[in-house]
């Protein structure tokens, strides 16, 4: 797999969460309710040190709502933090947090109050730019200098005692658990260049086959699924005429259309990880994400080693 970071991205965007943190009381780190472990990057548990955090599960509407409660159980232990579930294309979930950041930091944005000051960070693609919308809405006003005579993070007053850092913080996805990688390619979040979409595709099809068998049936209208992830590809591939001269399933083909309607919700909602399979890991001493490879997991390309 092919990795879309490099250091010097890192370098900056990590600078740049520094240099903005001091002035703020609250951090929201955006994570994708999919696969909230995989979409976190730890490095923000370092940085943001004693500060509130709220962790917005996003993109609520395409994870399985069940596990997501989990999710947010499995969040709320760590201190400090308060996790909700929110759609951020939704104007009534997203005009929950206002009101919920008030409460986390009490002495700031009532009245009479000094503003409080609020960050969005996450990796790419997990919703920033649009929840950030969706909060500021039409009501918005800059504050502090001209953006044409700085290039310092500028602050938007969104006229409810709450100011909001007008740059997310960007920070990079951990790529280096490989099934985690495999799971963020999945979802979207990783650049269509950076992977393969067949390998990835047998993978996540593993994963459906244990967690989701009634679905994949479903959509596909398979009576029964195959034993192996590239049986149920080519099963699917033909089924929805992903085929070349001859009548031979063309794979990639395949393998893109699953990944696209994952996606997009068509096969209906779906998490591509769990938090007991991240409590195994860390029972088991495992390091980050070690544990969450899909049952009978055949990764291929994407296997560690
Ligand atoms: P980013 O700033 O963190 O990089 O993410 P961004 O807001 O650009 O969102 C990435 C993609 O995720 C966008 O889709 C956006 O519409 C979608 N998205 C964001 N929040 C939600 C959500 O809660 N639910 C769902 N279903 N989708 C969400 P896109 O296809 O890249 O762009 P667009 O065509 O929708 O504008």
């Amino acid at each position: 797999m092919i990795l879309d970071w490099y250091p010097g991205h890192m370098k900056k965007a990590r600078a740049q969460i520094i240099e903005v943190l001091p002035s703020i009381d609250l951090v929201i780190e955006v994570l994708d309710a999919r696969l909230p472990a995989s979409s976190s990057n730890p490095l923000l548990e370092k940085l943001r040190g004693q500060k509130t955090c709220i962790k917005v599960l996003n993109k609520k509407d395409l994870a399985d709502p069940a596990v997501t409660k989990g999710w947010v159980a499995f969040f709320e232990e760590q201190h400090g933090v308060k996790a909700i579930p929110l759609d951020a294309k939704d104007r009534r979930d997203v005009g929950l947090l206002p009101k919920l950041c008030r409460k986390l930091v009490p002495n700031k944005g009532g009245k009479g109050q000094k503003p409080l000051r609020v960050l969005i960070v996450g990796i790419p693609n997990v919703g920033k730019s649009t929840l950030s919308n969706t909060l500021m809405g039409k009501k918005i006003a800059r504050v502090g200098n001209k953006p044409a005579i700085t290039t310092r993070p500028q602050l938007i007053d969104l006229r409810n005692g709450i100011l909001l850092s007008d740059t997310p913080g960007l920070l990079w996805p951990v790529l280096d658990d490989l099934s985690g990688a495999c799971r963020l390619a999945a979802s979207g979040a990783i650049g269509d260049n950076a992977y393969d979409s067949f390998e990835v595709s047998l993978a996540t099809l593993d994963y459906l086959a244990g967690r989701y068998p009634a679905l994949l049936q479903q959509r596909y209208n398979l009576s029964e699924l195959a034993a192996t992830a590239l049986e149920n590809l080519a099963e699917i591939g033909r089924r929805r005429g992903c085929l070349v001269s001859g009548g031979a399933v063309e794979l990639p083909r395949a393998a893109e259309l699953l990944l696209r309607e994952l996606r997009t919700g068509k096969l209906g909602r779906i998490s591509l990880e769990r938090p007991e399979e991240i409590n195994d890991a860390v029972r088991q001493g495992d390091s980050r994400n070690s544990n969450l490879k899909p049952p009978a997991t055949r990764l291929n390309g994407c296997q560690e080693g």
